[in-house]
């Protein structure tokens, strides 16, 4: 048996996506995007979705951290630590401004060829996901976002015009960024930043989030089929939120529902994999009165699209309990969730849990069989830059370590076959979830706060030179 963990070609790099931040919304032709309609909120207070840009609101993703204008020193920093690759995604509005335009924006095709030759020059590969919540806002006001099928023909053309103007630059892609999320119906921006859905008043939620999620599923099928044939070295995955939900105890009646809720993640990894709607779903639907709409097409379609690879994030596990626990409230997704007292939490209230890694790898493992891409993993924290300048993030240095050792264990102890490890903002920028700029995940600090305010100048932190040693002994020193 070997002793090294991590295969040669092990990827590893960082995580981001385009709206949270390239900034230059509105700058080389770009539309706006669903992205630049959401003001900041806070921990525990939501982000505000308006209708349009409008006066008198800050919206933190007009400028972000400036990556438009500034990505050849970031760039250069990714090299530094020695990234093989970076995840990032490619805005849809700089291609296709308002989504249903009859030809692409040239000057956006331009800026991603520029980002990625810049990155291949480092030797850095761009994985590329093609839709990170920055659908076009027209697609939002005109058709109703992915409720409508028209949006399928929309992202497949987006993706067809990108695959092949890259189709020398990138290999690896990923289709809708946690296409789950949407699955709990109670937050409204999941519904809005997975499929540009505002729900009307007495809207059946859930029926109306199963038709958009099966367009979305119909539509990554479609690329992922169009995509091989443009270049059939293309490796395209999906890209799932996974978040494992474990029983409270092994009272049967905890373990049934832990097994029932898990399917909010399962229905989406099942049909992408598999390429058929699982039966547990059509019972579901049939039970519900759903009247979902799907044609032999689009059943011949999904078989036809199945994915090369998972991608997958991971930040937290969640626990569900059948009945009331002492000391802990229902919250949340299913309203059955419950605080796990094992596992601490972060200041965002995300659960820690390090060995849920070493679970959800295994599980996603055995049930597909497919090549695992971990594309986010982090800690969300307030940084503090001291007065010698230095930014002393031991404990992001922590999760990280904590995670990636259980990460070793699932290559080196399960078999499971990991490809890549790309932690999330590994440079500072907006959080997708309350639009913050101090919910920091990066190695690079970002000299920008909540209001907006700094000077953008980047500095390394204690983390970046740790992260850089990991990649360097690829994983031995941790
Ligand atoms: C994932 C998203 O949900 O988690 C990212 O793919 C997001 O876009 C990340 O930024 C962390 O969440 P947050 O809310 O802390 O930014």
């Amino acid at each position: 048996m070997s002793t090294h963990a991590f295969p040669k070609n092990f990827l590893w790099g960082g995580a981001v996506s385009a709206h949270q931040f390239e900034g230059g919304w509105n700058q080389g032709g770009k539309g706006m995007s669903i992205a630049d309609v959401m003001t900041a909120g806070r921990h525990g207070v939501p982000r505000q979705i308006t209708d349009g840009v409008l006066e008198g609101y800050y919206y933190p993703n007009h400028e972000a951290i400036d990556f438009y204008s500034r990505y050849k020193e970031d760039i250069k920093l990714f090299a530094e630590m020695g990234f093989k690759c970076f995840r990032t995604s490619i805005a849809w509005t700089r291609i296709f401004p308002n989504g249903d335009d009859p030809t692409p924006n040239e000057e956006g095709l331009k800026f991603y060829d520029a980002v990625f030759d810049e990155l291949l020059k480092y030797g850095i590969q761009p994985v590329i996901t093609l839709s990170h919540f920055e659908m076009p806002y027209h697609l939002v006001k005109k058709y109703g976002g992915f409720r409508n099928r028209k949006c399928i023909d929309f992202f497949v053309r987006f993706a067809e015009t990108v695959m092949k103007r890259y189709k020398d630059k990138v290999k690896y892609w990923m289709t809708f960024n946690e296409i789950n999320n949407q699955a709990d119906t109670s937050i409204d921006f999941f519904s809005f930043t997975n499929s540009g859905i505002i729900y009307g008043d007495g809207e059946n939620r859930e029926e109306t989030m199963y038709q958009a999620a099966l367009h979305e599923l119909i539509a990554s099928a479609k690329v992922v089929k169009l995509g091989h044939a443009i270049n059939p070295d293309f490796r395209i995955g999906c890209m799932l939120a996974f978040v494992p939900i474990y029983p409270y105890s092994c009272h049967p009646d905890d373990v049934m529902l832990a097994t029932e809720a898990m399917r909010n993640r399962w229905f989406f990894g099942d049909v992408h994999v598999r390429g058929e709607i699982p039966s547990y779903i059509k019972k579901y639907w049939d039970r519900k009165g759903f009247n979902i709409e799907y044609t032999q097409e689009d059943e011949q379609a999904l078989k036809e699209g199945t994915v090369d690879y998972i991608g997958f994030s991971y930040y937290m596990s969640k626990v569900v309990s059948a009945r009331e626990v002492e000391g802990s409230e229902f919250d949340g997704e299913f309203g059955r969730i419950v605080r796990n007292p094992y596992v601490k939490t972060s200041d965002w209230g995300w659960q820690i849990d390090p060995v849920g890694l070493r679970y959800s790898l295994n599980v996603l493992y055995e049930r597909y069989q497919l090549p695992l891409f971990i594309v986010e993993n982090g800690l969300g924290a307030k940084d503090v830059v001291e007065e010698d300048g230095t930014i002393n993030d031991d404990y992001r240095i922590q999760y990280l370590r904590d995670h990636i050792q259980e990460m070793k264990n699932a290559i080196q102890l399960d078999g499971v076959d990991v490809i890549g490890y790309t932690p999330w903002g590994c440079i500072d920028l907006v959080s997708a979830g309350t639009g913050e700029m101090e919910k920091r995940y990066g190695f690079i600090y970002v000299d920008k706060d909540n209001e907006g305010k700094g000077t953008l100048e980047r500095r390394r932190k204690k983390s970046f030179y740790w992260y850089k040693r990991v990649i360097e002994t690829n994983g031995e020193e941790l």
